[in-house]
């Protein structure tokens, strides 16, 4: 498990995470979204042990994780966002080099480099060498290379970026595949919609603070109430179900087109399942009451926007 308590990192006066928290449990699948410069990376390199926080603690199956801790980096495997230069290192060497850093050497530790990268689909490129191959395919070595002390929690900074969609899936698919192996994993993207296909929890995080965190469900909810309901009655009882809406205090917005209504409706599906009783007890005859599937851009952007509108009230209008 991971617990990420009040953790605050400036670079020179400027704050990079304000009071972070999160809490992920262990064999989630956790995406880390935020726009460029939220703190993704920042956090993702303290809980390795890369980076020191200002204040705050990082716990790692309930120990504390302090940077540049061996004992605990061991638990933990990271693939960054870039892909370091190694001149003359073949696919095979690579992954011996790494496995030779945690005291693997041998027939076992080949044994283990070339399951691993099976496991990433790499294993007709035993003999490329490193800096001969794709993107796409650097990417999955890094993940295979974070494998090699087969660590419990494994953080990836945005290792879709720049792969092609087939790339996507497959990166996709062994992830589900390490996650149903019991493994702990926490993924960045800046791309809601493209987490919240393999995630088990979200987290959406902006300007250094976790603005949200829920399970996937609970994101598509949050994400359907920015959407609003729409109502489809007998054009005669436009008026009477206007004034049956106007009275519930979740109604922010009506309006209507022939017999349409649109309902700007700030409640949840008890809320939803409330209104339509009040508009059943008062006879408006309903063709159909549904709430659309919500836009997950729309939920991150929105999210973005409020806490942008939060920072220039408190600043007196000057951003930062
Ligand atoms: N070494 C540094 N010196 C000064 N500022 C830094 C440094 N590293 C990060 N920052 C700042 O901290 C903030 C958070 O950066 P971070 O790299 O964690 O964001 P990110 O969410 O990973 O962004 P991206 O999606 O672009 O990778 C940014 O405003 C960035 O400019
Ligand atoms: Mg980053």
């Amino acid at each position: 498990m991971l617990e990420i308590k009040n953790l605050n990192k400036r670079y020179g006066k400027f704050y990079a995470l304000r009071n972070l928290n999160l809490t992920v449990g262990d064999g989630e699948l956790f995406g880390f979204v935020g726009a460029n410069g939220a703190g993704k990376t920042t956090t993702m390199r303290i809980c390795v042990g890369l980076l020191g926080a200002d204040s705050g603690e990082v716990f790692i199956d309930g120990q504390k994780m302090l940077s540049h801790h061996r004992q605990l980096s061991n638990k933990v495997g990271y693939v960054p966002d870039f892909f370091g230069v190694y001149n003359s290192f073949t696919t095979m060497e690579y992954m011996q080099f790494f496995a030779s850093a945690y005291g693997l050497i041998g027939e076992d530790a080949d044994n283990l480099c070339l399951d691993l990268l099976r496991l990433v689909k790499l294993d007709h490129k035993l003999d490329t060498d490193v800096n001969g191959l794709s993107r796409g395919m650097k990417q999955r070595l890094c993940l295979a290379r974070a494998l090699v002390h087969n660590p419990d929690i494994l953080f990836l900074d945005e290792p879709a970026s720049g792969l092609d969609p087939r790339a996507r899936y497959e990166l996709k698919e062994i992830l589900k595949n390490l996650s149903s192996m019991g493994k702990t994993i926490i993924i960045s993207s800046h791309i809601l919609p493209e987490l919240s296909e393999m995630c088990t929890t979200i987290g959406i995080i902006d300007h250094g603070q976790m603005m949200l965190k829920g399970t996937i469900d609970e994101i598509h909810r949050a994400a359907a109430m920015q959407s609003p309901i729409i109502i489809v009655v007998e054009e005669h009882a436009i008026d009477a179900a206007f004034r049956v809406l106007q009275e519930n205090p979740n109604v922010q917005h009506l309006s209507a087109r022939a017999n349409i209504i649109e309902v700007v409706f700030t409640g949840n599906k008890q809320d939803e399942a409330g209104l339509l009783t009040a508009l059943v007890r008062e006879g408006i005859p309903i063709l159909s009451f549904t709430r659309q599937e919500g836009s997950l851009e729309a939920l991150f952007m929105q999210i973005v926007n409020r806490g942008q509108a939060a920072r220039n009230q408190q600043q007196g209008g000057v951003r930062r």
